[in-house]
């Protein structure tokens, strides 16, 4: 009887992505949330008096969306440094290896200090989920508490997330930032044994190996262990950098590529996502469609810190799942709608030297932003899109908000307004946050 279970029904337009269209406009549509927050019906508006019969609600109680308005999936970022916040918009002048050293590295020791850990992670928090990241993948930093503490203040804020504790065992040039082997293992453990422990509904553990150059070998292979065991996500860096494709090659003798470390050692499934792979080849990508293993594309950070330029076009081809990252704080901005502009701009760039490739369309970036995301990390059996049976994670766009970034005009239909909001919009666009039907923007009071 799904009657009894209707707390909210919507009525206007919805834009969402589906396995057919990577943009579909529902102009007057109403969509009904049950109270564990899954969406119930979507239909035409017209069908409003027959579905309040059938499902049991009040056709007074349907909330109505407002001229400029729409509802839209909310948007996943495959791929953030919740740690990095202190300083994203600062300390983009060296390329990775050095910005590691540099930057990153010190900060990140600071995470010891779980009152330092708890102001930089509530704060990280409140801005995506106000950019309207309803789902986070966050790497923390390799103290257990703190990573805790993140999956408790995403769980406290209603963001839905994973999160890793970083692991390295390895680290020359900040020596006093890296484990032990057996430290790594064991707080790995307890890092996921604690956060399961807690029973989050949205918030899950993600095994975080930073990335080759960091782990040793038989770090890696405990961390393959341990996620084959326990089944859960993996995430990591890969061939961001051509420094850093080279050191790896030199670590890894014995394996034929970047993509062959992680996979000799358990890393590579289909609960993989791989930040960057700007510079994979053709049989790289090959082993991640086999594998089932994703990419996170972080066009922003790879423009900062000179990394490279993902070719979308090629990992399209291979099949490879991709999502979009920000990679706070190698990228600049917290907002996934920074990543979809720099994921159009990139696109273009590369037609410059290459023409036969097509840019990526704003509707494509729309599908990376939502479904694509919710692909890359596994999820899109429960977010995405406005299925029926899903979860309700939505963000309500006002493009007509008083002293906001865009005008909208009469002839403006809404496939322009959404195109005008990926390229333009805000967060003073983003007027309500929905995560499993519960609204986490505005944030209520006692936040
Ligand atoms: N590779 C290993 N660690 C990092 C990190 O913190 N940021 C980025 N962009 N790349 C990495
Ligand atoms: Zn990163």
């Amino acid at each position: 009887d799904t009657a009894a279970g209707i707390a909210r029904v919507y009525r206007g337009s919805f834009v969402h992505s589906t396995r057919d269209a990577a943009l579909e406009i529902l102009n007057d549509f109403v969509l009904g949330v049950d109270k564990s927050g899954k969406i119930t019906f979507i239909e035409e508006g017209k069908n409003v008096d027959r579905l309040a019969q059938e499902q049991g609600f009040n056709t007074a109680d349907v909330e109505n969306l407002g001229p400029g308005e729409f509802f839209m999936p909310g948007m996943v970022d495959t791929h953030i440094h919740a740690s990095q916040y202190t300083y994203m918009g600062t300390a983009l002048d060296l390329p990775l290896l050095q910005w590691l050293n540099t930057y990153t590295f010190p900060v990140e020791s600071r995470y010891r200090d779980l009152k330092f850990a708890r102001d930089v992670y509530t704060k990280v928090v409140k801005r995506t989920l106000r950019n309207g990241t309803t789902t986070a993948c966050y790497f923390a930093t390799i103290h257990t508490d703190a990573s805790l503490l993140l999956g408790q203040i995403a769980d406290d804020l209603g963001q839905r997330a994973l999160v890793g504790k970083v692991c390295m065992d390895i680290n020359p040039m900040v020596p006093q930032y890296k484990e032990l082997l057996d430290e790594s293992k064991d707080e790995t453990l307890r890092f996921i044994r604690e956060l399961l422990q807690k029973k989050y509904p949205r918030v899950k553990p993600v095994v975080t190996p930073r990335f080759a150059v960091s782990c040793s070998s038989s770090l890696l292979d405990a961390l393959g262990e341990i996620a084959r065991s326990s089944g859960l996500h993996i995430q990591s860096h890969i061939s961001e950098n051509k420094e850093e494709v080279e050191l790896v090659k030199q670590l890894f003798p014995d394996c034929l590529s970047y993509t062959d470390v992680y996979l000799k050692h358990g890393l590579l499934t289909d609960k993989t996502v791989m930040a960057h792979g700007c510079h994979l080849t053709d049989e790289e990508l090959k082993i991640f469609h086999k594998n089932g293993a994703s990419i996170s594309h972080c066009p922003s950070s790879n423009i900062s810190l000179m990394s490279g330029i993902l070719n979308v076009r090629n990992v399209q081809k291979h099949k490879v799942k991709l999502g979009l990252g920000t990679d706070v704080a190698g990228g600049y901005s917290a907002s996934i709608l920074d990543a979809v502009r720099r994921a159009i701009d990139t696109s273009k760039v590369l037609t410059i030297e290459h023409p036969q490739l097509r840019p990526l369309t704003f509707e494509e970036v729309f599908w990376l932003a939502t479904l694509g995301g919710s692909e890359a990390l596994s999820l899109d059996d429960r977010i995405g899109n406005f299925e029926v049976g899903k979860d309700f994670d939505a963000l309500r766009v006002n493009v007509s908000v008083p002293g906001g970034p865009l005008d909208v005009f009469p002839e403006d239909v809404l496939k322009v307004i959404v195109e005008k909001f990926l390229n333009l919009g805000d967060d003073r666009n983003i007027v309500e946050v929905y995560v499993a039907g519960r609204k986490v923007v505005p944030f209520s009071g006692k936040e």
